[in-house]
C-alpha cells in the first residue's frame, strides 16, 4: 500500500533533483536561535541549506520583525467585537481563533470574519496569527481556503493537535496547495502538542516540520503546550499545583528548545484567579518557556511582565558579563560574584537575559 508519507516525499523530491534550493529564512526567526548555547553546531542539514540559500523571497523575509511571543492571546473568530479590539490589546501575538474557541455552528462565520479582519485591521507590531482546526477535524482545508482569500495574510499559522508526522505531511501538502499563488509568502508555523501520542511523536514531528521549512512553505517557529486537551486525553484532573502536567509540560519545553524553537506554556483558564496566573506565569518563565497562552485581557499585563526580564535581573546580567570579561583577562575561569560561584553556564544565562531584554524592547 502506498503511504501518505511516500506520496509527499515523492512530491518534494523534484525540488531536490531540479536543483531548486530550499528557501532561506532569517536566523532571527526563532527566539531560541538568539539564545547562547555551549554548542553552536547546526542541528540539521536542512538548517545549513536554509542559511546558505539566497533569493528575493529571503531578502523580504529578512526584513520581517522578530517576534518574541510572551503573550499569545486567543480571540474567537466568530466574535467581531472582540476581534476589533486587537490593535489596542498590546499582545505580542493575537490568535484569530477557528478551533476550540469557536462552536461548530459558528465555524463558517469565524472564517469569514477572520478573512475580513485580516484585510481591515492594522495589527501594528502584533504578530497576527490564525489557528486553524486540527487535521483530524476535517475542517482544516476549508479554514485555509476561506481565510487565505484575504489580501493581507497572517504572519503566523497555528496548527493544533499535531499527533503524528503524517499530520505534518498532510498539512504541508494542503497548505502548499492553498498558498501556491501567494508569491513569496512564507509564514511562521507553530504546532500544538496536546495528546499523549503527540508527545511521544514530538521529536519526529518537529524534525519533519523543520525539514519542510527549508522549502520556504512555512518556517517552523514554535510549539504550544496544550494542557487541557492533554488532561482530557490521559484522564488527568487539573489541580492548582498542576503536578499532573509537570512531566508533559517539561517534555514539551525540552524538545522545543532542543530544536531551537519558541515554547509557549499552558493556559490558565480561571480568568478571575490573577494570583494563580502570576505564580504559574513566573514558574513557566523560570522553566524556560518563551511565553504563555492567554484568553482574557485581564491576563495580559501579568503574563507579559512575568516573561520580560526585570530591571534588576538585566542589571545583574550586565554586571556579571562585565565581571566575567575582567576575570577572563586576568586568567580566572571561575570567580565569586554577589556571593555565588560564576563560570561559563552563568555567563550564557546572563547573555540570554540581555538578549531577551533587547528583543522585547524592540517588540513594544
Ligand atoms: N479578546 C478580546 N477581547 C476580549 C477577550 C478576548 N479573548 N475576552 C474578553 N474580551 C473583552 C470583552 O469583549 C469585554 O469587552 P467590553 O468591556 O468592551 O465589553 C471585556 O474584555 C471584558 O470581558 P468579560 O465580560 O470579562 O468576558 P466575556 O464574557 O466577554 O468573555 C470569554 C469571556 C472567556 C468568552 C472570552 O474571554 C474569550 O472568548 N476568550 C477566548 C476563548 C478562546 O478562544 N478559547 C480557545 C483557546 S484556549
Ligand atoms: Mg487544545
Amino acid at each position: 500500500m502506498i503511504s501518505l508519507r511516500s506520496i509527499c516525499q515523492a512530491w518534494f523530491k523534484p525540488f531536490l533533483i531540479s536543483g531548486i534550493k530550499p528557501k532561506g529564512k532569517p536566523v532571527h526567526g526563532s527566539i531560541c536561535s538568539l539564545q547562547f548555547h555551549h554548542n553552536h553546531r547546526p542541528m540539521h542539514s536542512s538548517q545549513c541549506a536554509r542559511q546558505l540559500a539566497t533569493n528575493s523571497t529571503e531578502e523580504s523575509l529578512l526584513k520581517r520583525k522578530y517576534v518574541p511571543r510572551r503573550t499569545l492571546m486567543y480571540i474567537p473568530g466568530h466574535d467581531e467585537k472582540k476581534l476589533r479590539k486587537i490593535p489596542n490589546l498590546g499582545v505580542d501575538c493575537a490568535v484569530l481563533e477557528c478551533e476550540d474557541g469557536v462552536a461548530l455552528t459558528k465555524k463558517a462565520e469565524a472564517r469569514e470574519n477572520i478573512r475580513k479582519i485580516l484585510d481591515e485591521l492594522d495589527f501594528g507590531t502584533t504578530d497576527c496569527a490564525v489557528r486553524v482546526n486540527s487535521m483530524d477535524s476535517g475542517l482544516t482545508e476549508e479554514d485555509l481556503q476561506v481565510i487565505f482569500q484575504a489580501d493581507k495574510l497572517p504572519q503566523t499559522v497555528l496548527l493544533p493537535k499535531v499527533d503524528t508526522v503524517d499530520d505534518i505531511i498532510e498539512f504541508t501538502t494542503m497548505f502548499k496547495n492553498v498558498t501556491k499563488d501567494k508569491n513569496g509568502y512564507c509564514p511562521y508555523l507553530i504546532v500544538y502538542i496536546e495528546t499523549a501520542i503527540g508527545l511521544l511523536n514530538m521529536r519526529n514531528i518537529l524534525q519533519q516540520a523543520k525539514d519542510f521549512s527549508a522549502y520556504g512553505i512555512y518556517q517552523l517557529d514554535g510549539v504550544v503546550f496544550g494542557s487541557d486537551d492533554l488532561c482530557a486525553d490521559i484522564g488527568a484532573s487539573r489541580s492548582t499545583a498542576g503536578t499532573e502536567l509537570m512531566y508533559a509540560r517539561q517534555q514539551v519545553l525540552l524538545t522545543a528548545k532542543a530544536f531551537r524553537l519558541q515554547a509557549i506554556d499552558m493556559v490558565h483558564i480561571d480568568i478571575k484567579d490573577l494570583d494563580g496566573l502570576l505564580l504559574q506565569s513566573e514558574e513557566g518563565a523560570r522553566f524556560g518557556f518563551t511565553g504563555k497562552q492567554i484568553i482574557h485581557p485581564n491576563q495580559i499585563a501579568i503574563v507579559r511582565d512575568a516573561f520580560t526580564p526585570s530591571k534588576s535581573k538585566i542589571d545583574w546580567a550586565i554586571e556579571l558579563i562585565q565581571a566575567f570579561e575582567k576575570h577572563q583577562e586576568s586568567g580566572e575561569g571561575a570567580f565569586t560574584f554577589h556571593g555565588n560561584m560564576i563560570d561559563m553556564p552563568l555567563l550564557l544565562q546572563a547573555k540570554n537575559i540581555v538578549q531577551m531584554s533587547e528583543r522585547t524592547e524592540q517588540a513594544v
